[in-house]
C-alpha cells in the first residue's frame, strides 16, 4: 500500500474573506458529518460509484485538517449504516476495503498530529480485517488530546438505544441499579458516546433533508446544516460556511433568549 506524506500543515491555506468572518471563540466543540452524495458525485460524471466514496475520502482528510487547524474538538463522521447492509455486495466490500485502505494511509500521520481515533457502532460485525486495523488505530492513538474523530461504522441511532437499553436491564437484573434511578443522564452513558457532549452542529451534504438514523439521542438540540454539495466536493471552503451558518444560530435549549 502506498504511504501517504501529506502532511496536515496548512495555515498557508487562510486565503479569503470567509475565514477572517469566523469567530474563534464561537465555533462548535462537537461537529457530526453525514458523508452523503459520493454516488451521485461520481453518477453525474460517468465514473463508477467507487470512485465518488475514494473522492469522499479526501474530503474526510480535509474536514479532519480543518478542524485541527481551528481547534474543533470532536469530529463524528457517518461512514456506514446499519441500513448500508442493503446496498449491493460489491459496493460493501469497495467501502470495507476503503475504510481499511483510509487507516492504513492515515494513521501514522493521525498518530502524529494527536488525533484519537474512536469509532461507533457494532464493530465486531465488521469483516475481520477492517475490525484489525480498527483495534491498532484505537490503541495507537488512545492518549492522543487534540482532536476526536469517531468514525461511525456499522451505527444505527436505534440500534445504539437499544444496545444502551441491553446493558441497562442488564445491570437491573444484576442488582446493581434499580428502575427508579434510570434518569436521561445514565441512559446516555451507555450510550456509545457516553463520555462525550452531544453534537453542536450537525452537517448533511448531498440535500437530503433527513437524519437516517444519526445520532437520534444526540442530536435533541443539534443545529443542522444542509448543503446541495457532495459530499466529495465538501472541502475546507464548504465546511467554513457551515461553521458561518451555525455562528449566526441563537441556540436556546427550549429556554427564552
Ligand atoms: C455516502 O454516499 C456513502 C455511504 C452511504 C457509505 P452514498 O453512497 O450514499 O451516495 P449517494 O447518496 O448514493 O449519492
Ligand atoms: C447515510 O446516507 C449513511 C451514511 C452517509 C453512511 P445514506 O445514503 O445511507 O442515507 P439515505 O439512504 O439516503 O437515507
Ligand atoms: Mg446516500
Amino acid at each position: 500500500m502506498m504511504k501517504n506524506n501529506i502532511n496536515y500543515t496548512f495555515s498557508q491555506n487562510k486565503q479569503n474573506d470567509s475565514w477572517d468572518k469566523m469567530e474563534m471563540s464561537r465555533l462548535p466543540y462537537h461537529v457530526a458529518i453525514i458523508m452523503d452524495g459520493n454516488g451521485r458525485w461520481a453518477q453525474e460524471r460517468g465514473l463508477p460509484r467507487a470512485r465518488g466514496h475514494r473522492a469522499g475520502m479526501e474530503s474526510l482528510r480535509s474536514a479532519v485538517e480543518l478542524c485541527l487547524e481551528i481547534g474543533i474538538k470532536i469530529l463524528t463522521v457517518y461512514a456506514f449504516s446499519t441500513e448500508n447492509w442493503k446496498r449491493p455486495q460489491e459496493e460493501i466490500s469497495i467501502l470495507m476495503g476503503l475504510l481499511y485502505e483510509y487507516i492504513q494511509k492515515e494513521l501514522d500521520e493521525l498518530h502524529k498530529e494527536q488525533v484519537k481515533v474512536r469509532t461507533l457502532g457494532r464493530i465486531s460485525e465488521l469483516p475481520a480485517p477492517a475490525v484489525y486495523e480498527i483495534k491498532r488505530a484505537q490503541e495507537l492513538t488512545s492518549k492522543n488530546k487534540k482532536l476526536i474523530l469517531n468514525i461511525a461504522l456499522n451505527y444505527g441511532g436505534r440500534t445504539e438505544i437499544v444496545d444502551a437499553a441491553r446493558r441497562i436491564a442488564q445491570l437491573a437484573v444484576q442488582g446493581k441499579i434499580l428502575p427508579e434511578e434510570i434518569d436521561e443522564e445514565l441512559f446516555q452513558k451507555h450510550l456509545y458516546t457516553g463520555d462525550l457532549p452531544d453534537p453542536d452542529l450537525l452537517i448533511r451534504p448531498a440535500g437530503e433533508l433527513r437524519i437516517s438514523n444519526y445520532l437520534l439521542w444526540q442530536i435533541a438540540y443539534t443545529e443542522f446544516y444542509s448543503t446541495s454539495t457532495y459530499w466529495p466536493d465538501f472541502r475546507k471552503e464548504e465546511f467554513i460556511k457551515a461553521l458561518l451558518s451555525y455562528q449566526g444560530r441563537q441556540r436556546r435549549f427550549g429556554g427564552l433568549k
